[in-house]
C-alpha cells in the first residue's frame, strides 16, 4: 500500500469508553489491583457484552465463551510480558488496566509506562486519587498516531524492552494500523530494539468456509475494513511498518501464556513483532 493512502488520525477517543468494560472484566476475573477501576458503568457494559455474545454463540462458536475470552487474552498478554523479563515495558492504550502498576510493584528493578490519550489519562488520574502507584510506574499521554510517541521515555542501560497494545489496534483499519505500528516500531528502535505484542480478530476464525467466508474476504479486502480476513496479512503489515520480524503465535504457544484448556475456540490471534 502506498504511503499516500495513509491518512493521519489524531487519537481515537471514541474507543476509550470500552476501557471501562475491560476494567470491569479484569476485576471480575481477579487480576491484581483491578478492583481500583471497577465501575458500575463498566459492569453494565460487560453485562451487555455477555448478553450479546450469548445470543450470537449458537451461530458463531468463537464467541461462545463470552467475556471469558477477555480473561484469556489479558492473562496471555500479562504472562507474555513476564516471560520477556523486561527492563522497560510500555503499554500503549493502557486504559484502566492495572497490569502495569501491579507488575512494576512486584518488579522494582524495571520501569513500566502506561500511555493513553489525554482524556483517558485524566480519567485514570481522577479515579486513582489517593492510591499511589509504585515509583517505577508512570502514566503519561501518548497517541499511537504521534510520530514522537513516547519521546520522553529514556533508553535503559541494559535489558529487554517490550511494548504492548491490548484491545487497541484492531479497532483501526489497515492504513491506520500501519501508521500506528510504524510509530511503535520507531519507538522500540529508538530504545535500542525490542519486542511488541498485539492481537487481531481475523474473520477466518469466525467464518472458515462457504459463501459467508468468501463474502467476508471480499468485503475486508475491498473496503480496507477494520477487521482483517487473514492474519498472515497482518504479519506483512507489521514488516511493512518497520518491524524486522513478525509472526502469529500458534494457538499451542498461546496456551503457554493462558490456560486454554476449557476454551472452545479462540477468536483472536496474537502477533509478536521485533525490531
Ligand atoms: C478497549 S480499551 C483497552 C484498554 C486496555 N488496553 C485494556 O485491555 O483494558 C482501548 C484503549 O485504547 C485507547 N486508545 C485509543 N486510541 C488510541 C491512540 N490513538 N493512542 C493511544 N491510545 C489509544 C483508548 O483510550 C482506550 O483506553
Amino acid at each position: 500500500m502506498s504511503s499516500s493512502n495513509v491518512r493521519p488520525r489524531r487519537g481515537n477517543p471514541r474507543i476509550s469508553p470500552t476501557a471501562y468494560a475491560t476494567a470491569a472484566a479484569w476485576a471480575r476475573y481477579g487480576f491484581a489491583e483491578a478492583e481500583a477501576f471497577d465501575t458500575c458503568r463498566g459492569r453494565g457494559m460487560l453485562a451487555a457484552l455477555q448478553l450479546g455474545t450469548g445470543l450470537l454463540s449458537p451461530f458463531v462458536p468463537a464467541v461462545a465463551a463470552g467475556p471469558q475470552l477477555l480473561r484469556w487474552r489479558h492473562a496471555a498478554f500479562s504472562n507474555w510480558v513476564a516471560a520477556q523479563t523486561p527492563r522497560l515495558a510500555i503499554e500503549i492504550g493502557a486504559g484502566l488496566s492495572t497490569r502495569g502498576q501491579a507488575y512494576a510493584r512486584a518488579h522494582p528493578d524495571m520501569h513500566w509506562y502506561d500511555l493513553d490519550l489525554p482524556g483517558m489519562v485524566a480519567t485514570r488520574r481522577r479515579r486513582s486519587a489517593g492510591r499511589s502507584p509504585p515509583p517505577n510506574h508512570d502514566l503519561a499521554e501518548g497517541d499511537l498516531f504521534d510520530p514522537n510517541l513516547g519521546a520522553s521515555i529514556a533508553r535503559p542501560e541494559h535489558g529487554p524492552v517490550v511494548a504492548v497494545t491490548e484491545g487497541v489496534v484492531d479497532y483501526l483499519d489497515r492504513a491506520a494500523k500501519r501508521q500506528a505500528w510504524a510509530n511503535v516500531a520507531a519507538l522500540l528502535r529508538r530504545l535500542g530494539g525490542g519486542r511488541y505484542l498485539a492481537e487481531v480478530y481475523p474473520l477466518r476464525r469466525f467464518l472458515e468456509h462457504g459463501p459467508a467466508a468468501r463474502a467476508a474476504r471480499a468485503w475486508t479486502t475491498r473496503a480496507h475494513a477494520t477487521l482483517c480476513y487473514d492474519d498472515t496479512d497482518m504479519v506483512a503489515l507489521l514488516i511493512a511498518a518497520g518491524f524486522a520480524r513478525a509472526r502469529i503465535l500458534p494457538d499451542a504457544e498461546v496456551a503457554e501464556w493462558a490456560d486454554l484448556s476449557r476454551v472452545p475456540a479462540l477468536p483472536f490471534s496474537l502477533l509478536e513483532a521485533e525490531t
